[in-house]
């Protein structure tokens, strides 16, 4: 059979995908190209994996784990939909940080990670042809994920001059007859904007109004300056039936290699993610279960992880925004920063220039969207130490002090 045969039997979906295999993938998460820079000595700072490449796992973790490890727990699946001891401290978090009353028979599901699960999400709603409107920019899987299903990815734009804010107007501009989710990742990655009330009540109206289901991705929830209100869409009036929201103990709670995240959803949802769980996820890792267990049991190890973060961020604003020619807000959640380099020329050529001048590798704004050509997504939590993170972007400001702008851009 000849390879172009092959091909031609991958379903519409995955026919755009490529995954480095025959020609060169520069997303950070495909293929070996981001892996080969460490081996160069390039400091990644294209992580979103909190303080990679340190090794921690809090020791009230640890000790669970070992435990449980010596008397063989982790040796058998948990139910395909988790086990029910962490659906219940899933759903003690949701009543003590989400605003949610939920029951962890029924309104909870655990997945092996929440990219897993955002795809799984989606999966039971989109059908050929239905568009999802997604704010433009947004983490990458909420352009392609749409679009594996067969859907139609609609990008909003978000403006810097807003804050990132949501343009309700714009949104609704976007809704079609063939609507039929918003997605949403709140906080926002890769603009860190942590939304506010009045324009996700606005968003729940119009979800109400034109009757759409939204998917809205919290991974980041537990990162969040200033004492910035969060509030949990599925909270506001009308939205609970029609909202799925996606966690993770991958970032505040810096356990990513754990690959536990967790879907919240109510009972009419819920049934359809149950039926089809052993089939589309088998079940999540149990030990991992078990490290996440203990790791919502103590929830103070995280305080310390925002203290590192909020300083972080604070010292990539210092360094960065004095830099002529870029321009930034403070991030207002999770661990990196979004820098507007348009002034200073195309965001690709930077990104390179970065690996040869500052020997940093960042990411290119272009992939988080149209609205990300001329930005920069810098991650200021992935390293191990405050003294290499001065470091780092100390480098990256000097280079990009050095650029020479072959042309402008805008
Ligand atoms: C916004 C967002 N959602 C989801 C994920 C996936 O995280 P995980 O699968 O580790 O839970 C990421 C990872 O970078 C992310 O940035």
């Amino acid at each position: 059979m000849s390879t172009r045969h092959i091909r031609s039997k991958i379903a519409d979906g995955f026919q755009q995908v490529e995954g480095g295999l025959f020609s060169q993938v520069t997303k950070a998460d495909v293929g070996e190209g981001f892996a080969a820079l460490a081996q160069q000595d390039i400091t990644l700072m294209g992580w979103a994996d909190p303080f990679y490449p340190d090794r921690i796992v809090p020791e009230v973790v640890q000790a669970v784990m070992i435990k449980e490890f010596e008397s063989g727990s982790p040796t058998h699946y948990t139910m395909p939909i988790g086990s029910l001891k962490l659906r219940e401290e899933v759903a003690k978090k949701c009543d003590r940080y989400n605003q949610l009353t939920v029951d962890p028979k029924r309104n909870v599901i655990i997945t092996p990670g929440s990219d897993s699960g955002l795809f799984y999400a989606m999966s039971i709603f989109i059908n050929p042809g239905d568009e999802v409107l997604v704010p433009d920019p947004s983490y990458p899987s909420n352009f392609l994920n749409p679009r594996l299903l067969g859907g139609v990815t609609v990008p909003v734009p978000l403006e810097q001059r807003s804050g990132y804010q949501l343009d309700l107007v714009a949104m609704e501009r976007a809704i079609t007859s063939k609507t039929k989710m918003i997605l949403l990742t709140h906080p926002n990655n890769p603009t860190t904007t942590v939304f506010k009330r009045e324009k996700l009540e606005q968003l729940a109206r119009l979800v109400c109004h034109y009757d759409l289901v939204l998917v809205v991705d919290q991974a980041f929830e537990d990162i969040i300056f200033d004492d910035l209100d969060f509030i949990s869409p599925a909270s506001l009036p009308g939205m609970w039936e029609r909202t799925v929201t996606i966690c993770s103990v991958s970032k505040g709670m810096g356990l990513s290699g754990f690959r536990v995240g967790y879907l919240i959803a109510s009972d009419q949802i819920m049934d359809i993610l149950y039926g089809a769980a052993v089939n589309v996820i088998g079940a999540t890792n149990t030990a991992a279960q078990i490290g996440a267990i203990a790791a919502l049991q103590n929830p103070e190890f995280i305080e310390s992880y925002q203290k590192i973060f909020d300083y972080r961020r604070k010292l990539s604003f210092q360094i960065l925004s004095e830099v002529p020619g870029v321009s930034m807000l403070m991030p207002e959640s999770g661990f990196y920063c979004w820098i507007d380099v348009s002034q200073l020329g195309d965001s690709t050529v930077l990104m390179n220039y970065l690996i040869k001048a500052a020997r940093v590798a960042v990411n290119d704004g272009k992939v988080y969207g149209r609205q990300g050509n001329g930005f920069l997504r810098i991650i200021h939590g992935c390293l191990r130490n405050n003294e290499e993170a001065v470091n780092a972007l100390e480098r990256i400001a000097t280079a990009l002090k050095k650029y020479k702008p072959s042309r402008k851009f805008s």
